[in-house]
């Protein structure tokens, strides 16, 4: 009754205006618009799923007139941030103002009288107007994200009335972007800051050094950017690259300098999120040697690694045993700390090949005069003298999980990349940790059925991502500031690629990180999820439907025979399916959940995934032997 109510009112408020508006017209086809959506029930689709969502009947109609009202000088950018999105998604002229009817209320209140949670929002919308309230700034710009998602996507612009109080669960959320195996320029890693903050991702960690390319500008090492932040070029499978050769021209590449960087961090700034700088040492760190070949222990000379397979292991550690390595690090971090607002620089600290060290003279005196007993307190060493550097400068040290071995610097925070057993170890010690075991947070691996993606090396799926908790039990969930998602770019080549494999997995991880573990639940996400989707169209940002595709899991029978079981990600979908080589679709055989097998002399099988008899899914055409080779070698999945 109240909906009809508050519908006969709306159409007579628009009937009001529409002789006087020039948007009449479009109010009116809100009005109309809302009719149709409260018929569909639920209107709010919000990612990460807010704490509390109180739908209410009725809508706030922006128009001509609506004016945003910013309380406060705090506000004065996101003010100006948040007008201009509104202006790009409706068409329509809104402007700042003092007041009046029909405003968008941006307010900063205080704690104490406020109950409003740290970064945390509330969120009032009615028929006569909008109230964010926060105590913060970054309170009020999530608080105009979730806003943002209320007005639905390609339709008139009508807001559903709502009451909603939301806060993140962690502090941390981050995305991570490879900007060395491939380099992304200054617009595109603010094209990725502007696609991220939309679901409340507030630290970009950006991997800035590896052995294919430097790429931050060190003005006092002027080779790193000249010389190390170049490559041979190189177009196809990454790792089966053709290694340099002698005298090709290093043409593939990019550096930011420091005036780039500096634009990137305000921008990030002006968006809530910090810029978290890796520089990884004392492995991967071939581009550093190429540009300075006497730091390494064997001091060859090396190209930067183009993606090759390399024909001799290449020495791309530091020789740590060597002073001139620690006052080039001093170089390195003191202009870091000095160009990057962040309390953290990340050291990476992975995967150290550490054979060169067991027999390089200046390492093995480094190791008798420290009374360092083997290689890995040598790497424990070198970490806690590089803490020490950066405490000096006023930074935390931050590495990925293998700083644990051999003796954790006293003040380090830990990223967990190989599984959650180092974060715990590091937890339990008292230190800080953020969660980003590979399993789950790597965008780089597989989204999905691997015959229609592009190569990769592992499995991540939507669901992984999805139901992956950063708290394992018997941790305090004090200790974990959060976690990131990690897009290393090896096959990341271009930049509608890191959207690729960003989206919908971000998604996922945005709900992990901001959202109250209570409120996960899978069949939501991924409704919403498709909402998403219609507003990634409309602001050109790829995503992946590999979600929609089907699962093959093959086995053996008990006669050995293969059997193919078939499901989904996301459910509800139908799964049809093909033996003689043409395409199905739902005059085919429907999967019944019963194990099929290949009838006698076929060699392929043909899938395709429908919803409501529409396809939804790619078709999967995959060969007999494939599924073979799958079970043979225990991969059942994919
Ligand atoms: C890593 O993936 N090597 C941190
Ligand atoms: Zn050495």
């Amino acid at each position: 009754m109240s909906l009809l109510l508050n519908t006969l009112n709306i159409i007579k408020v628009m009937a009001n205006f529409f002789l006087r508006s020039p948007y009449a017209l479009l109010a009116l086809l809100c009005s109309f618009a809302f009719l149709t959506a409260t018929a569909d029930g639920g209107r709010i689709h919000i990612i990460p799923e807010p704490v509390s969502v109180t739908e209410k009947p009725g809508a706030f109609v922006l128009r001509q007139g609506t004016t945003v009202v910013v309380e406060g000088d705090s506000l004065a950018t996101t003010g100006t941030w948040f007008t201009g999105q509104l202006r790009e998604l409706t068409g329509m002229p809104i402007q700042q103002g003092r007041g009046g009817k029909q405003a968008i209320i941006l307010d900063i209140v205080h704690q104490d009288k406020s109950g409003i949670h740290p970064n945390g929002y509330s969120l009032s919308v009615t028929p006569s107007g909008v109230r964010i309230a926060a105590t913060d700034p970054a309170g009020i710009f999530y608080g105009l994200q979730t806003l943002l998602q209320m007005i639905p996507a390609g339709q008139a612009p009508a807001i559903p009335c709502a009451d909603i109080t939301d806060y993140p669960r962690f502090a941390w959320r981050g995305l991570m972007l490879d900007v060395s195996r491939h380099f992304f320029t200054k617009a595109e890693v603010e094209k990725y800051i502007d696609a991220m903050v939309r679901y409340k991702f507030n630290v970009l960690h950006l991997h800035l050094s590896d052995d294919q390319g430097w790429r931050i500008e060190i003005k006092s090492l002027p080779q790193l950017t000249q010389h190390g932040a170049w490559r041979v070029q190189r177009t196809g499978h990454w790792g089966e690259f053709l290694p340099s050769l002698s005298d090709e021209p290093a043409t593939y590449g990019g550096f930011y300098t420091q005036a780039d960087m500096r634009e990137i961090i305000r921008y990030a700034q002006q968006r809530y999120v910090t810029i978290l700088p890796e520089i990884d040492i004392p492995a991967h760190s071939l581009a550093l040697i190429s540009s300075y070949p006497n730091l390494s222990c064997t001091q060859r000379p090396y190209p930067v690694n183009a993606g090759a397979h390399a024909p001799v292991r290449e020495d791309n550690a530091l020789c740590i045993g060597n002073d001139s390595v620690y006052m080039v690090l001093d170089k390195i971090f003191t202009e870091l700390a000095a160009l990057f607002p962040s309390e953290y620089i990340h050291i990476g600290g992975d995967e150290a090949y550490k054979g060169f060290w067991a027999t390089c003279p200046k390492c093995q005196r480094r190791m008798a005069a420290e009374h360092l007993g083997n290689v890995e307190e040598l790497q424990s060493y070198f970490v806690k003298r590089i803490e020490k550097m950066l405490t000096d400068k006023g930074k935390k040290l931050i590495g990925w999980d293998e700083i644990l071995e051999g003796g954790l610097a006293p003040s380090a925070t830990v990223m967990s990349w190989r599984g959650m057993a180092g974060g715990v170890t590091a937890a339990r010690m008292g230190h800080a940790v953020v969660m980003t075991p590979w399993d789950y947070c790597y965008l780089d691996l597989y989204q999905g059925e691997n015959t229609v993606e592009p190569p990769t090396y592992g499995m991540c799926r939507l669901k992984d991502s999805y139901t992956y908790d950063p708290v394992p039990d018997s941790v305090d969930e004090k200790m974990i500031l959060g976690g990131q998602g990690n897009l290393w770019s090896e096959e990341v080549p271009n930049y509608r690629q890191v959207e690729y494999m960003t989206w919908p997995r971000g998604l996922a991880l945005a709900e992990v990180y901001w959202s109250p573990k209570s409120a996960r639940n899978w069949d939501s996400f991924t409704g919403r999820m498709e909402s998403e989707f219609h507003r990634m169209d409309a602001a050109d940002i790829k995503y992946a439907r590999s979600a929609y595709n089907v699962i093959l899991t093959p086995k053996r029978g008990p006669d050995g025979e293969l059997l193919v079981s078939m499901s989904t990600e996301v459910n509800g979908l139908d799964i049809y399916y093909t033996f003689d080589n043409t395409n199905p679709d739902p005059h085919y055989p429907k999967y019944d959940g019963t194990p099929v097998k290949f009838p006698f002399g076929a060699v392929q099988l043909n899938v395709i995934t429908y919803r409501d008899g529409h396809p939804i899914g790619q078709q999967v055409n995959i060969k007999q032997d494939e599924l073979a080779k799958r079970v043979d070698q225990g991969r059942h999945e994919y």
